[in-house]
């Protein structure tokens, strides 16, 4: 089955990344918020996002503009009726996502394949949830969605081949790498990631070394873009706190149990870069 309307639900940094990838790859775009507020804020995300893109000569204006045109926005649900995909890009709360596939279930066609960009919670509790399981999916970008080159798809106790054949015919379309991952926590990145990261925090606590020492080491000693700590306050101090304890809930495992400075961290309301403050001080500038 072909995709060529694509609903997103959810339009903050993963999904507004996923609707403008989709829409600048030739996808019709269905993007759902809650209100109109955060209708005008995901607007802004993506189109700012093109702006950096155009500057930086990736394309032209006509592709964002092009690419803004192919874009409605809404905050009904029901406008989701004739997608042929829908994804979906909320909170990271396995009830709220549960609620919102079973109202999916109800509002789009019986045709629909339904993804979620989750990175912890478990697909197959989501599948459930509907009455169309095997039509529901992982589908896990990653931050900023536009650049980074991969898709991981994952696939549920009750997902069915066709329905990974189709979401992996739409990754490849986004020009992204796609992999396939079983459901079990973490994926494949973040089960390798997340320890990684957790490691980092634990040196900083043990004073093994400064913030920028072990953010240069990592960087200039394995060649990543960004070091561990500068990583994590891009991905969100809060977010990895919250991926950690899903997955050391599920897997009992100390590699996954989150430090308590990390914990501190966000008691102390220093969620990373998008508050201003984390392992670094954004306020002037980073
Ligand atoms: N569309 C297409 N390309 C765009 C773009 C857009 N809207 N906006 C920017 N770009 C391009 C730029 O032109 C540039 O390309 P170039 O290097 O060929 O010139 C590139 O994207 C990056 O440019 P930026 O100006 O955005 O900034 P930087 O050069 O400083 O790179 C970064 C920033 C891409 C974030 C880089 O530091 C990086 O790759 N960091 C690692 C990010 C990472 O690991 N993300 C994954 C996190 S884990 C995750 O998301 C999973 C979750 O479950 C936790």
């Amino acid at each position: 089955m072909g995709v060529s309307t694509v609903g997103v639900v959810g339009a903050g940094l993963m999904g507004s990344g996923i609707i403008e990838q989709s829409a600048r790859c030739g996808y019709n775009v269905v993007a759902r918020e809650i209100d109109e507020t955060a209708v005008t804020a995901g607007r802004k995300r993506v189109r700012d996002s093109m702006d950096r893109g155009i500057q930086r000569g990736k394309f032209p204006e006509t592709v964002r503009d092009e690419a803004l045109d192919r874009i409605t926005w809404t905050t009904e649900l029901r406008d989701l009726k004739a997608c042929d995909l829908v994804i979906e890009a909320i909170v990271e709360h396995l009830e709220r996502k549960r609620r919102l596939f079973a109202e999916l279930d109800l509002v789009t066609g019986p045709h629909t394949i339904l993804a979620t960009n989750t990175s912890s919670v478990s697909i197959t509790a989501i599948a459930a949830a509907t009455k169309r399981p095997h039509k529901v999916a992982g589908a896990h970008f990653f931050n900023p969605v536009p650049v980074m080159k991969l898709v991981e798809l994952v696939r549920a106790l009750q997902t069915s081949d066709e329905t990974m054949d189709c979401l992996r015919h739409f990754g490849e379309s986004l020009d992204k790498k796609v992999v396939v991952a079983k459901d079990t926590p973490g994926f494949i990145v973040n089960y390798l990631l997340v320890p990684y990261l957790l490691d980092a925090v634990r040196a900083v606590a043990d004073g093994t070394a400064t913030v920028e020492d072990i953010d240069t080491a990592m960087t200039l000693g394995t060649g990543v873009p960004m070091g561990p700590l500068t990583l994590l306050d891009f991905i969100g101090v809060d977010t990895t706190l919250y991926i950690a304890d899903v997955m050391y809930d599920e897997l009992r495992d100390p590699k996954y149990a989150a430090p308590p400075l990390l914990r501190k961290m966000v008691s102390a309301g220093y969620y990373g870069k998008k508050n201003g403050r984390g392992f670094y001080d954004y306020a002037n500038g980073g």
